[in-house]
């Protein structure tokens, strides 16, 4: 897709790896409406985003996307401001292994509600205009992690969501292509969080020994494989980005 001049919604922009993907789509002429549950960051982030690609280009409204009435409202909002919503990135999630039914909510719950309403919004036989689903996965989605089995499992759902959807029957009927990155570890505030939600104390204490021996990317490695995903990727793409490497594509062992 060309980025320049399109639109898009980026759930959990107010930091972390949403932050990195609205400023790179900002910095490569695109516009964003950035969804998130914590208003007193994204009203920061919005404040210095606005401040170097200006006003019209980057708003916020306040989003929980264990709410689809709160997506329908960005996409509302987003629409009304910014024009036509030919994007969204499903990015906004937790690493909760002692509330799994939360995590399963958000990580997982969020990439459904979401893609199903962009699905409306974009599909053409709904009358839209086609456009791109990106679902953020991991490279959690594609292997085992024992540290995170909660985790693990709604990050491996989101790539079975995506190459469903991401296929030659789905795109036929909406117009609308299905793509999932697949990041592996970035320092932001989820590792924080997800360990004081341990899926055990054994868990939390190897977690702690190996944080700072595991190989860390930077968000905007990640930001960068996001462009290159929308500007090449096929339908139903896994693109991983890990430590040491250019991203590459996964396919799926089975084909079907
Ligand atoms: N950090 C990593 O190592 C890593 C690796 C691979 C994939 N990911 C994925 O990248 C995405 C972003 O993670 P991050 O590392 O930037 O985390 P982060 O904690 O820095 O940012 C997550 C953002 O999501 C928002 N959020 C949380 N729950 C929400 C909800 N219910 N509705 C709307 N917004 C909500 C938070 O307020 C926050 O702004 C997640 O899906 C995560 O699983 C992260």
């Amino acid at each position: 897709m060309e980025i320049t001049g399109s639109v898009a919604i980026i759930t959990g922009a107010a930091k972390g790896l949403g932050r990195a993907f609205t400023e790179s789509l900002l910095a490569r002429g695109a516009k964003v409406c950035m969804a998130d549950t914590d208003t007193e960051a994204a009203t920061a982030t919005l404040q210095q985003l606005q401040q170097s690609y200006g006003d019209d280009n980057v708003m916020f409204v306040p989003c929980d996307v264990t709410r689809t009435e709160d997506l329908k409202v960005v996409w509302d909002e987003g629409e009304q401001k910014l024009g036509y919503i030919s994007l969204l990135i499903n990015n906004a999630g937790i690493g909760n292994e002692q509330n799994w039914q939360k995590t399963i909510d958000v990580n997982l719950g969020g990439c459904m509600r979401g893609t199903l309403l962009a699905l409306e919004r974009m599909g053409v036989n709904k009358g839209g205009g086609g456009g791109i689903v990106v679902n953020i996965s991991s490279v959690a989605g594609l292997k085992a992690t024992p540290l995170g089995p909660v985790y693990t499992s709604t990050k491996h759902a989101i790539v079975g969501l995506t190459r469903s959807l991401g296929s030659e029957f789905h795109l036929k009927i909406s117009g609308v292509k299905v793509q999932s990155l697949c990041p592996s570890l970035v320092k932001t505030d989820l590792l924080v969080n997800s360990l004081k939600n341990a899926f055990s104390p054994e868990v939390g204490q190897a977690i702690t020994k190996q944080a700072n021996c595991l190989p860390v990317i930077s968000a905007e490695m990640v930001a960068e494989a996001l462009v290159k995903l929308l500007e090449e990727g096929r339908n139903g793409a896994c693109l991983m980005v890990v430590a040491g490497k250019e991203p590459f594509y996964v396919d799926s062992p089975i084909s079907s």
